[in-house]
């Protein structure tokens, strides 16, 4: 009995600094920074364009401050961004490739999604590397050979996941490539559409 009534306050004390705590912070952040408040919005509303809004926002409101309403830095941040995520998925599928007792097809559509994937790190990395230029092309030319590889980086990923369709395959397998391909295939449509809104933008 002692016990349950000395808990009790101490329960609502740190329920209190629960509740209070994290709303203490966001209003202070608020009054600290007005500015951020604009910087998130811009993220929010670029993301309402895209099909995921809501994986968009989280995954690019951490990066408000740098971003701030430049969507130039957004498309190109979400161009490195799905460039580091496919990297580390070409690593997760060449391991999965590796795996004990694989049976042939397995084996081979791996080996063909590890290419696939290959080539969509060279669409993004020149995609990359294009945003950076000024010289030569003019901005419509180039916005457009940047939405071509950033769609041909799609069509790798679905060449990627079609390649485990029949049947017979592995149902582990295939269901570990999908997850794997999903996270990137998502990243990259959000790229395309910031892209898009870039090369609108001008
Ligand atoms: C998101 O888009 C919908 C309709 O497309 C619109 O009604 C809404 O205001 C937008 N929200 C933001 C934050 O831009
Ligand atoms: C991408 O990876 C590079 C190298 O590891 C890192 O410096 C950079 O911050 C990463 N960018 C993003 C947006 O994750």
């Amino acid at each position: 009995m002692d016990n349950s009534s000395l808990s009790l306050p101490a329960a609502i004390f740190i329920l209190f600094l629960f509740t209070t705590h994290p709303n203490y912070c966001l209003s202070a952040r608020k009054h600290l920074s007005s500015e951020s408040d604009t910087d998130t919005d811009f993220i929010r509303s670029s993301c309402n364009a895209t099909i995921y809004p809501d994986l968009c926002f989280a995954t690019f409101s951490s990066y408000a401050t740098e971003i701030q309403s430049d969507s130039k830095i957004l498309a190109t941040m979400s161009l490195t961004l799905a460039l580091n995520t496919t990297l580390s998925a070409s690593q997760t599928l060449t391991d999965l490739g590796k795996t004990q007792g694989l049976e042939p097809k397995e084996a081979a559509a791996l080996h063909d999604c590890v290419e696939q994937i290959s080539d969509s790190v060279d669409e993004f990395t020149r995609s990359i590397s294009e945003m950076e230029e000024t010289q030569g092309k003019s901005f419509a030319f180039r916005m457009s050979d940047v939405e071509t590889w950033v769609s041909a980086a799609l069509t790798d990923e679905d060449t990627c996941i079609d390649g485990f369709s029949e049947n017979a395959m592995d149902a582990d397998v295939k269901a570990a490539v999908a997850t794997v391909i999903e996270k990137v295939a998502q990243l990259t449509s959000i790229s395309l559409a910031f892209v898009n809104q870039y090369a609108g933008s001008k």
